[in-house]
């Protein structure tokens, strides 16, 4: 398994999750950038969506988890970023494979919606995946930077 910076990033909604997802990611010899928030006062999930993102973008962590209430929120203003490929996985086959062919580089999830004991096998499934770097997966994900650029729709 690969050794990583994961930057982890929670709203209020997604603290009860925050300590078992910390736990999973460092027990598989990852180290975990510690975003917050730190207690379950309500907060702005847009927030920690950007610092999740920007320390990928800016080389501090090469992944990141997002925890909210439904994950959903936390994924629709992490993947505004460009270079951020942020999904909501609730089942183990999307958490391995989005990195796989996506190269899916930040994990949302909802502690609202699943458990810590779900939430643990999500993380080993998007840690425990790696790129493929098959051309047929890299071209498509060429053409999602195209996407990401203003003029794309001309
Ligand atoms: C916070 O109440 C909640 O809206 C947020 O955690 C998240 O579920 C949004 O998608």
């Amino acid at each position: 398994m690969l050794r990583m910076i994961i930057a982890l990033g929670a709203d209020h909604g997604g603290f009860p999750l925050k300590k078992p997802v910390s736990e999973a990611t460092e027990s598989g010899g990852n180290t975990v950038l510690d975003l917050g928030t730190f207690d379950e006062t309500p907060v702005d999930y847009p927030d920690y969506a950007k610092s999740v993102a920007d320390s990928l973008t800016s080389g501090r962590a090469q992944r990141g988890i997002l925890l909210c209430g439904s994950g959903v929120g936390a994924c629709v203003a992490a993947n505004k970023i460009a270079g951020i490929r942020a999904c909501l996985c609730h089942d183990t086959y999307s958490a391995h494979q989005g990195v796989e062919h996506d190269n899916m580089n930040i994990l949302c999830l909802g502690a609202r919606v699943i458990g810590p004991a779900l939430a643990v096998e999500l993380v080993n499934s998007f840690l425990g995946a790696t790129f493929s770097g098959a051309a047929r997966h890299k071209r498509r994900l060429e053409k999602i930077v195209a996407l990401e650029k203003p003029l794309h729709h001309e």
